[in-house]
């Protein structure tokens, strides 16, 4: 089993993400915390607490950490995911509140036994850090070698907390980023949809409603037929590493770029001469990571 703290701001595929790790028996999912990133903290962590009350799940303590990146203002992606955070499904309320416990705090006692998966801005990632966090490790999804999306230079992850992404990559921690260029080759296809829609739980019925909309945003804003799934990518990799591949790189992010903010430079070629601070993944059998999340999804049994 592994000791998953996940750091998240639901967002439609942060939603699959904690949906993957409730119901896989790899991943013991000790605590939730959120960050502000694709909408304001407030929503993300509501947000959380409704994908578990989806799940019929009161078992996973949900703890919201900072409201505003480190240095700079909060930048959200409501043409992503909505003035929600979650829009395209009814979500029911939450069974219950957040724990009222410092989600900074939380991932700053995350020791050796525990995995840190972040899938939204690192400000909570980094803040832990400063104050002693010594996970297993951490994964993370952000960051891109090639396009952002963003900016032409930047993902959001990076983008919205380009320090804190700079201070966890220089932390000295075993970090396995899962960039753009990973997560575009995971898209909900008409294919994959059509599986969803089979399983006909409630839990698959609201996924499907969240990527209907994610699809229409993805359509809108970028061109794209169909929406990648970002966020899973990082508890897949932890559940079934044989489907990815990857390389370790030196890594490091912009901060003062005029157009370059939040770009995560990745030393392909090792020019920099710099040791590696990041396994790097880019390669992924698509196909063995949806059968490995519709799985999970048709497992759940949802709210009773
Ligand atoms: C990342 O940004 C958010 O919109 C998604 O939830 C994902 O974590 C993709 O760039
Ligand atoms: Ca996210």
């Amino acid at each position: 089993m592994t000791r998953v703290v996940l750091d998240c701001d639901p967002g439609h595929d942060d939603a699959v993400a904690i949906l993957l790790a409730l119901e896989h028996p790899s991943i013991d999912l000790a605590a939730i915390t959120t960050c502000a990133g694709n909408q304001t903290l407030a929503r993300t962590t509501a947000n959380a607490l409704r994908v578990l009350a989806l799940a019929g799940r009161t078992d996973v303590p949900v703890s919201a950490g900072r409201a505003e990146p480190l240095v700079r203002p909060l930048v959200v992606a409501a043409d992503i995911h909505g003035e929600t955070g979650l829009d395209g499904a009814e979500l029911p309320a939450p069974l219950a509140a957040a724990d009222g416990r410092d989600g900074v705090a939380v991932l700053a006692s995350a020791g050796p036994e525990t995995t840190i998966v972040a899938t939204g801005p690192l400000t909570n990632v980094a803040a832990a850090l400063q104050q002693g966090a010594r996970p297993r490790r951490i994964v993370w999804m952000g960051g891109a070698i090639a396009l952002g999306n963003v900016t032409p230079a930047a993902e959001f992850n990076a983008y919205v907390d380009p320090e804190a992404a700079a201070a966890v990559l220089a932390a000295g921690v075993e970090v396995t980023m899962v960039p753009l260029d990973l997560t575009h080759q995971l898209c909900a296809t008409p294919a994959v949809q059509a599986r969803i829609a089979a399983i006909g739980t409630p839990v698959a019925d609201a996924v499907l409603g969240l990527l209907r909309f994610f699809e229409t945003a993805y359509r809108a804003v970028f061109g794209l037929p169909h929406p990648p799934v970002h966020d899973p990518a990082t508890i897949a990799w932890l559940i079934a590493p044989h489907l990815f591949g990857g390389d370790d790189r030196f890594v490091t992010v912009e901060t003062t770029g005029e157009h370059t903010r939040g770009m995560t430079v990745v030393d392909v070629y090792g020019r920099l001469g710099q040791p590696p601070n990041a396994h790097v993944l880019t390669r992924v059998d698509a196909d063995g990571f949806w059968d490995l999340v519709l799985a999970a999804l048709a497992r759940h049994a949802g709210a009773a």
